[in-house]
């Protein structure tokens, strides 16, 4: 069974909360160095050979479940994957019994992404694989905080000190919670904007490394000003079925909460913008912006592959290979 990589201090990846930034510059520092691999003819290092990596992708998902599958090959690890559709999940089996069922099968690393906020954890305290939370529910979504870290840290040449603002559906935001803590930890100033109804109560009361550190705004115009980092939020309509909307409807809250350019000239001339995926274009983001010359969007994305290789490397045992 592998353990923690080389002085990684932790045996799963389940959330930002759980790292110090010491630990967070540690696997941006890992992602730098693998990042050139993806621009080789040959794709490929023998570091993870002989491992068996399983991504059990229960909710749907295009970035996070490709970049974790070409970062486990081009660490040479077998990758199999397992989505909720194509598996006995959809008979009726519990999480728990499914996650048992495939540690039988000897898995070196678990990497999970589940619609309910917490599964990951759970598994992880009944298996003995290493498990990577790749998004649970509204909780966290650790690998894409640090690829966004990654991205903004290689725009910028710094995260301490920059003012981000994040803007959307803060309320069923993973990744808002994941990119407030890591960045907070790592000495940027948070924003977090949004409409009063998909705001969460208390997320700007966050404690620990990051107090002080994050507020909430609920205009877009103070969220932007000045802003060194634009990160635009999709508003999760599959996570509120049946409930009473929380906006009038997608025009309304593109005309006041949308990117533009002209809503982008409040933030400074050389402001990045960044989004996660997937985008609704014309509702958070206008294609002129999505598609302009200061979207690092795709970037984001290639630097999802090797913060998902370094994160393999450190929780699959790669110190016993070589990069
Ligand atoms: N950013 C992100 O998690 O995208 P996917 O849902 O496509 O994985």
């Amino acid at each position: 069974m592998s353990g923690a990589g080389p002085g990684f201090r932790h045996r799963h990846l389940l959330g930002i909360a759980e790292l110090e930034a010491a630990d967070i510059v540690q696997i941006l520092d890992l992602a730098d160095s693998f990042l050139e691999i993806g621009e080789r003819a040959i794709k490929k290092v023998p570091t993870l050979r002989g491992r068996t990596i399983i991504n059990l992708f229960l909710e749907n998902s295009t970035r996070t479940r490709t970049s974790f599958e070409i970062a486990a090959k081009r660490m040479s690890a077998d990758a199999i994957n397992i989505s909720g559709s194509g598996s006995s999940t959809s008979k009726g089996e519990t999480t728990l019994d499914t996650a048992r069922n495939l540690m039988a099968m000897k898995p070196d690393v678990i990497v999970v992404r589940h619609f309910a906020s917490g599964a990951p954890a759970l598994i992880a305290r009944h298996v003995d694989a290493a498990v990577v939370n790749a998004g649970d529910g509204t909780h966290e979504h650790p690998t894409q905080a640090l690829l966004d870290c990654a991205t903004i840290r290689r725009q910028k040449g710094r995260i301490d000190g920059l003012e981000v603002a994040i803007v959307g559906d803060i309320d069923h935001s993973r990744v808002a919670r994941s990119n407030a803590l890591a960045l907070g930890k790592l000495g940027a100033s948070v924003r977090l904007c949004a409409p009063h109804t998909l705001m969460p109560r208390g997320i700007d009361r966050l404690t620990g490394d990051v107090e002080g550190r994050v507020r909430a705004v609920s205009t877009l115009d103070a969220a932007l000003d000045g802003a060194d980092v634009v990160m635009m939020l999709r508003v999760q309509s599959e996570r509120m079925g049946g409930e009473v909307p929380r906006f009038a409807n997608t025009r309304e809250y593109a005309r006041y909460y949308g990117l533009s350019t002209r809503t982008l000239a409040r933030a400074r001339p050389d402001a990045i913008v960044m989004h996660p995926g997937p985008i609704n274009r014309g509702v958070e983001m206008m294609p002129e912006v999505a598609d302009g010359d200061r979207s690092v969007i795709l970037e984001q994305v290639t630097w999802g592959v090797a913060v998902r290789m370094a994160v393999l490397y450190l929780l699959g045992g790669g110190a016993h290979g070589e990069a």
